[in-house]
Order: structure tokens, then C-alpha cells, then sequence
């Protein structure tokens, strides 16, 4: 089988199937998620808070996320894996955003990438895409502009940002993006936008009327100790269930029932005894 595609994407929508995503940020988790036949992986910048302990996403570098989406890229082989532009990566110059989401493709083997923002980003999401490069755009709460918004609010709640927002992925449909994430949005107001335009929405915190849904996976699975958002379905609490293990591994180490003879390895008492 080949990888899900943009016009795998597009069909969904018209025929309105819904699309399904969520992030990974390691070969073990990528394939588990592969299995389950999830179409799109998003290599998250994300990637900061729940697997580098950052504060927020602005530290993460390009180096990181290639780094972390080539062991993405080694696990699947029918999943589409979007790469996230991290902060900086494409605000500097529309030179260096082409490079970078080159980088993406080129080096980490990534199919397309996303990057944050509206109107202000139409010039470098073309030039992307004119690179032959498939672009994802993300409006609404974009959390690489959290000191701007002044924290992690819903977006679009008042008439000026919300027609903003609808004017925002015009553009950026019109700029030729296949898909865009709406982050906390209103429910009514991503529906909108998602009756708007004709390529995919896709919703973080945006209710159940964009085209897919996307979580970050450490949340879903109840692996984060951190914040969780309102907007997070946890669909398992691993959490408990790994602490128990390790706190099981700990006893039998401390109290010596692991490693069990089936857990070592033999050797013939010839060998054993010219040792000595
Ligand atoms: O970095 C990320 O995980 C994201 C999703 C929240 C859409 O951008």
C-alpha cells in the first residue's frame, strides 16, 4: 500500500468521511499508530512540552524535529506524515522557510509540512508549495504565538477575529494549502469556515464539524503529567498502568525474582570450568 495523499484528503471531504490524525513523535509509537490506520501523522511541534519538557513550544528546533520525524518516517508506510515548522524556521525569510520545509522532505523524509498563521504567511506558504512541497496551514490558537495572544485562549470569539479567522484560511486555500488545523475555535465559527472552503479542516478544540480531528497523542493516551486541555478526550490512563509496572519491575529487582532463569542465558560447563 501507498501513503495517504493530498487527493486522498480531498476525496474524504467530498464525500464527507471524516479524517483522522494525531501526533508521534518516536518509531514505537508511530507504528502502533499506523496500525490502527490513522491517515495522517503530525510530527507536532508539540513535540517541546510532552516529550522535551519545555514550557511551551518556542524552544524546539529544526534539528529536533528532524531528528524526530525521521524515526516517524522509519515506522510507517501508509500514514502521510506531516512535518511541523517549528518557531523561526519560516519568520526569518521566505528563503530560509523553503529550505527548512525542504529539510522536512529531503532529509527526514516527511510527505508535507505545516506551519502556523494566516494572510501574514500567504507569500511563504507559496513559495513552499512552489517548491513542490505540500503545506498545511494552522489558524486559530497558534501556540507559537502565545506571548502575542497573551496565553492559550479560544480564538475568534468576537466579530473582528472571527472574520479574521474565515478570511485567514481563504487565503491560505486561495495560497494552495491541502488542509488547515483550527484550534480552539468555536464550534459555529469552524463549522463556517469549514462550509467555506473546499480543502480539509481539521479540528483541535473546534467541535465536531471540521472535516477531521486531530489530538496530541501523549494526551489521548493519558501519558502527560502536564495541563491537559478541556477539548482532550483521554481514550486510555496509562499513565497508572506504566507506574505500576515499573514500581512492579523495582520490587522484584530489589527483592531478586528478576531476572528469572528464562530471562538469562546458558553456557556449557567446559567453557565455565578452563575459566577458572
Ligand atoms: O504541535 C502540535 O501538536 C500541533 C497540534 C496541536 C495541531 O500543532
Amino acid at each position: 500500500m501507498s501513503r495517504i495523499t493530498t487527493s486522498v484528503l480531498k476525496n474524504k471531504k467530498e464525500n464527507q468521511e471524516a479524517i483522522t490524525m494525531l501526533t508521534s513523535y518516536d518509531y514505537s509509537t508511530a507504528a502502533l499508530v499506523e496500525e490502527a490506520g490513522i491517515d495522517m501523522i503530525l510530527v507536532g511541534d508539540s513535540l517541546g512540552m510532552v516529550v522535551l519538557g519545555y514550557q511551551d513550544t518556542l524552544p524546539v528546533t529544526m534539528d529536533e524535529m528532524i531528528h524526530h520525524t525521521k524515526a516517524v518516517v522509519r515506522a510507517t508506510n501508509n500514514t502521510m506524515v506531516v512535518g511541523d515548522m517549528p518557531f523561526l524556521s519560516y519568520h526569518i525569510s521566505i528563503e530560509e522557510a523553503v529550505r527548512n520545509a525542504g529539510r522536512f522532505i529531503q532529509e527526514a523524509g516527511a510527505q508535507t509540512v505545516k506551519l502556523e498563521g494566516g494572510i501574514e504567511r500567504v507569500d511563504t506558504v507559496k513559495a513552499i508549495i512552489d517548491a513542490q512541497i505540500p503545506v498545511m496551514g494552522h489558524i486559530g490558537l497558534t501556540p507559537q504565538s502565545v506571548n502575542q495572544l497573551g496565553g492559550f485562549k479560544v480564538q475568534g470569539k468576537d466579530l473582528e477575529t472571527a472574520k479574521k479567522l474565515v478570511a485567514d484560511a481563504k487565503a491560505l486555500e486561495k495560497a494552495g494549502v491541502f488542509s488547515i488545523v483550527l484550534e480552539c475555535v468555536p464550534t459555529p465559527l469552524a463549522k463556517k469556515v469549514t462550509e467555506e472552503v473546499s480543502i480539509p479542516t481539521i479540528g483541535i478544540g473546534a467541535g465536531p464539524y471540521c472535516d477531521g480531528q486531530v489530538l496530541v497523542i501523549n494526551d489521548m493516551l493519558g501519558m502527560f503529567k502536564g495541563h491537559i486541555p478541556k477539548f482532550v478526550k483521554k481514550y486510555a490512563n496509562l499513565q497508572p498502568i506504566i507506574v505500576d509496572a515499573l514500581k512492579e519491575y523495582k520490587k522484584e529487582v530489589e527483592e531478586g525474582s528478576f531476572p528469572a532463569d528464562e530471562h538469562g542465558f546458558t553456557i556449557n560447563d567446559d567453557v565455565l570450568d578452563k575459566l577458572y
